[in-house]
């Protein structure tokens, strides 16, 4: 991956005035956003209680936490700054089984998931072969009958139809005003990462392409307006047939 990318993360985890929305890429007035990403994760995933769930670049386990109630077992891959704080999350009732280092490197685990999440990860990489060996690694992981999100891609392409709309101008003046009040990402961070994967329509279709040749099913799904970044992303969803 960009190691500046993951080194920023891993940075602003150990920042302990950092909350773990901040951590995990968002701005601290997106925090209800966040809350609703489960909603549709829960629905997106079809969620059971038997099914082994995987987070792939969990973050201090704002999703990963509190979709563990809902599952069997739950299993977080990220920084060990990140999963430091995730760690102290726990109740005495919950286990998440922690790997921490860079899953494009690391000793996969030696079992498969019934359900993956790879939520607002993908664009921390620096390149399309990234990409697809991040995706192919995953897709390795995923149980017979399992499904895979590869949520939150940023498409630059849907960025700008949605501002072109009538909506999209009124929520961008409205997200441009509070962004100007938060601080930035680039205000906590060491570097700025030049060497990041664009996202655009034709990559995202590639993509989709790319998982149906690997002999899954894979399909686009849409974001709801009031998630995060609701308007200029989207989901891929992986299924593995039984
Ligand atoms: C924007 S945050 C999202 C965190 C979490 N998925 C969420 O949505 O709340 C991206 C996370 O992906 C992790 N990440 C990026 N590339 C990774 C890689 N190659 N291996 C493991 N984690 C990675 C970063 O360290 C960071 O914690």
């Amino acid at each position: 991956m960009s190691k500046v990318s993951f080194e920023n993360y891993k940075h602003l985890a150990s920042m302990q005035d950092r909350n773990n929305t901040e951590v995990s890429g968002r701005y601290s007035f997106q925090s209800e956003g966040e809350r609703r990403i489960l909603f549709d994760l829960l629905s997106k995933l079809e969620l059971k209680v038997t099914d082994s769930l995987l987070e792939i670049g969990c973050g201090p386990g704002n999703l990963l936490v509190p979709l563990s109630s809902f599952c069997r077992t739950s299993t977080g891959i990220d920084n060990e700054a990140s999963l430091s704080r995730l760690k102290h999350r726990f109740d005495s009732e919950t286990k998440i089984h922690c790997f921490s280092g860079d899953f494009l490197e690391m000793s996969l685990p030696e079992t498969s998931f019934d359900k993956i999440i790879i939520y607002s990860v993908l664009h921390c990489l620096s390149n399309i072969h990234e990409v697809l060996t991040f995706i192919t690694r995953a897709l390795s992981l995923l149980s017979p009958g399992g499904r895979m999100l590869i949520g939150d891609l940023p498409n630059t392409t849907k960025k700008s139809r949605f501002l072109r709309s009538t909506e999209g101008k009124k929520i961008s003046a409205q997200w441009e005003a509070l962004v100007r009040e938060a601080e930035t990402y680039e205000d906590v961070v060491l570097n700025i990462d030049t060497e990041l994967i664009t996202f655009d329509d034709a990559v995202v279709l590639d993509l989709i392409a790319f998982i149906r040749n690997k002999g899954f099913d894979s399909f686009l799904l849409p974001q709801s307006i009031n998630l995060p970044f609701g308007g200029s992303r989207e989901d891929i969803l992986v299924l593995a047939s039984s």
